[in-house]
This record gives C-alpha cells, structure tokens and sequence, in this order.
C-alpha cells in the first residue's frame, strides 16, 4: 500500500497547534510524528495541516421550484474539495406522499458520482404512519440520525405545528436529531401574495416578504416544541439576530440546540437585492434572504461565544436562466445561491483574517462540531491516528479573487464574485487520496462514501436522562382521606 507523508506543517485542530508530520496509508491517518517518510511527500512548510471542511447543509441536484438545482454530486463535491471542504452532508426530499426510503434511493443513486465523503439528513415533507414507521429504519438501517422540517413553503415542503411536534416526539423516541428551516410560511405567503398585489414583484420583494421576525418566531416556536418533545434541535440558516437571540436564549436555558449560520449571511447584505440589474438580485434570492448588515455582527459573535456552533454553505445553485423563470413574480425565482468551494476561504478571510476567530474556532466551526453533532467524530472532523485521511493543507498567504470564470461550481456567476480572499488550500486529501494537488484540482467520480451516523447521541442520551428525571410523576401521599363515609 503507497503511503503519503505530510511534512513540515502545523497541525491545527479545534483544541491544538503544534508542528508534526502526518502519515496516511488506506485512506487514514496512520501516525503523527517527527520527521516520518512515505512513498509521496507533500510539502506543508508555512501551512496548517487541518480537517477538511464538513458542510452539513447542500442541496446537490435538488428537485425544488419546478426546477432542479444545478450543481449535482460531481460539480457539487469537486467544487467542494477545491475550497478544502471533504465531506458533504444533503438533504433527502421526499415528495408529497413518497416513502422516506424511495426518496433514499433517489438520493443514492445521485450520489454515485461524489468526488468525496457524503451523508444525508431525511426531510419530512408530510406526515402520516408510513413516514411515522419509516423513520425507524431509516436512522437503524441506513444510518441516518437528522431530520428536518420545513417551516416554510407553504403548499410544498412545510409541515405544520401538529406534524412537526408528532415528528419531533418520534425522533426523541428513536434518539434521532430535530432540524428546522424556520421561518413563518403563513406570514410569508400573505406578505407575497400582499407585496405581489401592490406591484412589488422584483426580488428585492423577496426580502420584503421573509423580515427577520419570520424568522425569529419560527425559530422560538421549534425550541419551545423541541423542548416539549425532548428532542435536541438543530437550526439550519440562522441569518439574523431575531433568530440568534432565540437560539442563545435556549441554549443560556439549557435546551439541546444549535445554531448553523452560512457564509453568505455572514459577509453579504440585504444591499445586494437593491442592485438596479435584475438579474444580480435575483441570484442572491436564498430564503432567509440576506440580512440589513447589523445582524452580521451578531452571527460573528455567536461564533465567537459559542452561541452559534456551524458555519455552512446550504449550497443550492441555480443558472441564471433559471432565475428568470422568476421575471415579473419574485415568488418563481428559484432559491438557493452557491458557496461550496468559498466557505473556508471567505471564513478565514473575514474571520481569521480579522480577528474574529482562532485558526482553532475556525477548524471547530467548519468541521469538528459539526462532526460531533451529527456523530461522525473522530472518523470526520478530527487529526488523529485513525481518522479518515480527510484533510486540507491551508496556506495562509495564498491569495485569489474569486471568480465565477475559475469556479468548479457549473453556474454562470458566483454571490462572491471579486472578493479577494487569502487563505486557500495547497492540498486537499480525501480519504487519503490527494484531489487538490497545489491548487490544481484532481478529482476522481465516485471515489465518495457514504457515512453513516448512528442515532442516540451522547447529547441525545443526556437529554433523555434529564427528561425522563423531570417528567411529570403522581405524588405519593401518606394521609389519603377516607372516601364514602
Ligand atoms: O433558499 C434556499 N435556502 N434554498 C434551498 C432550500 C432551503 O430552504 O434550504
Ligand atoms: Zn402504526
Ligand atoms: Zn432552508
Ligand atoms: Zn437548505
């Protein structure tokens, strides 16, 4: 078996900096040491030896919106290992009345062509016995432990309160994971329908009809029912303030939740939906929107303090021909934006580079917590003698400007387009297998795995003790009345 040898970096990991060499063999870390040897040698000198990025949060040839998203599982993962991220992690949609697991198949089959390590989270999308007895396989068989919920899309993917808490009871009796994109989808349905009317039908209209308190309700209204169900929760998209300041609440309260705030809203603006050339805006429509620029400070310091947990991606491309269906209603302009191989770069950027965040948050950030979250650590998210060789060499003086002429991604413009970044990968690894060989992108279709992720989490496991410690139980009384007398 040919070995690889990484020499001369600095290993930095959520809790560690220190200079080692690091030996792969069979797609894992075989040893950590001075001065090893293998049969290829990558040179680290001036560089972090760190996890590959995980982004739990992409929707990779994603049928939504009369459409399906652009990139797929090949565009999709290459583009993912040439900005450093090893592992992605998709959402499997169930259509109205479809099974969870002949949705799974579809999923399997897309994913074949993945250049590097996936998993899923199931979606439900409607509520009935078949799904009820459905999620047990699903989490036992096919080792998928997340599920998650849609607040909005009223008439397509969103499930209602009912549903949603029925869904939640069963996920704290298998000892799965909650998820939720929150957002009001009552509200923001009569806002559309009322901004439509009044002739507000360019994207700027989008952001008009999805303001921060959508969010900040639906985010409150998942953490109240989540604690009612004792299940632990995990909230996709956190974009503003309305919804950290739920999130923080609960989580100062104790409660079992984490925060997921992307890229995107950490560095771009609602300004960009006031642009004057349609189709910029409507490239940026994403739900939630982006946000007025004070709520940024808030999601950094969420990082910071640990209030907000993951920084993702919820890379969801569409051409810009396929933005245009949306031309006269912003409605039909189809949502999602792209950020796949510009999270770790733009994160190190604006984090790092700023002093925003420790090189050891920034590795916690974009791999470790998520791994442990979803309960793939130390096999993801990790340097350690037998974790999977899923690792990127970072050179922090390597300096680009983004754009969408050089991108893996297959869309025709990039939300990042101009922003000069520094810090980018020397090498990518993928189970052992170099894909970015100093900065040249070698992928191989197919050479991606599944992970699955077993459910009762340590966190789980705990929240389930302390529930079934507090939950209601009759008093036992010494002096019983007498009755009948
Ligand atoms: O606009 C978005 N975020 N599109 C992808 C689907 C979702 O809501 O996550
Ligand atoms: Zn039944
Ligand atoms: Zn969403
Ligand atoms: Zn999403």
């Amino acid at each position: 078996m040919t070995t690889t040898v990484i020499r001369n970096g600095t290993i930095v990991t959520h809790d560690l900096t220190y200079k080692a060499d690091v030996l792969v063999e069979g797609g894992r870390i075989a040893e950590i040491g001075e001065n090893l040897t293998g049969d290829e040698e990558l040179d680290a000198t001036g560089c972090y030896v760190m996890p590959g990025g995980i982004d739990p949060h992409t929707h990779l040839e994603m049928p939504f919106m009369g459409t399906y998203s652009a990139d797929d599982f090949e565009s999709g993962t290459r583009a993912a290992l040439a900005g450093g991220t090893t592992m992605v992690v998709d959402f499997a949609l169930p259509s109205p009345g479809q099974g969870l697991h002949d949705a799974l198949k579809m999923w399997d089959n897309k994913s074949t062509r993945a250049h590097c390590d996936y998993s899923f989270h199931m979606a439900v999308t409607w509520w009935g016995e078949q799904v009820f007895h459905e999620m047990k396989s699903v989490i036992e068989d096919r080792g998928i432990n997340t599920f998650k919920h849609f607040m909005a899309y009223k008439g397509a993917l969103m499930v209602q309160d009912d549903e949603m808490y029925a869904s939640f009871q069963r996920l704290a009796e298998l000892g799965g994971i909650a998820m939720v994109h929150a957002e009001n989808g009552d509200v923001v349905a009569d806002l559309s329908a009322r901004l439509l009317r009044e002739g507000n039908t360019g994207p700027e209209g989008h952001a008009y009809s999805r303001p921060p308190q959508v969010e900040g309700e639906a985010t409150n209204r998942a953490i109240m029912i989540a604690d009612m169900a004792g299940v632990p929760l995990y909230v996709v998209h956190t974009s503003c303030e309305d919804s950290h300041e739920a999130i923080r609440r609960a989580r100062q309260q104790g409660k079992r939740v984490w925060g997921e705030p992307l890229i995107q809203h950490l560095t771009l603006d609602e300004s960009e939906y006031f642009n004057q050339d349609w189709d910029y805006a409507a490239r940026r429509v994403m739900s939630p929107p982006f946000r007025d620029k004070k709520n940024q400070d808030s999601l950094w310091a969420g990082l910071q303090a640990g209030s907000l947990s993951v920084v993702a991606t919820d890379h969801c491309a569409f051409t810009t021909e396929q933005k245009r269906t949306g031309i006269g209603d912003f409605t039909k302009i189809p949502n999602g934006t792209g950020g796949l191989e510009d999270r770790l770069p733009m994160l190190w950027t604006y984090g790092v580079g700023t002093g925003r965040l420790t090189p050891n948050e920034f590795v916690a950030v974009t791999s470790t917590n998520i791994a442990k979250i979803l309960n793939c650590y130390p096999k993801k998210g990790a340097i350690r003698v037998g974790s999977d060789a899923d690792i990127v060499v970072w050179d922090p003086m390597k300096e680009k400007t983004i754009s969408a002429k050089t991108q893996q991604s297959v869309i025709d413009y990039n939300v990042f387009e101009g922003k000069h970044v520094k810090g980018l990968p020397r090498f990518t690894l993928t189970r052992g297998r170099v894909a970015v060989h100093d900065g040249e992108v070698r992928g191989q279709e197919g050479h991606g795995q599944f992970v699955p992720r077993e459910a009762n989490t340590p966190v789980n496991r705990a929240l389930s003790t302390w529930k079934e410690l507090t939950s209601p139980r009759p008093v036992e009384r010494t002096g019983i009345p007498a009755t009948g007398v």
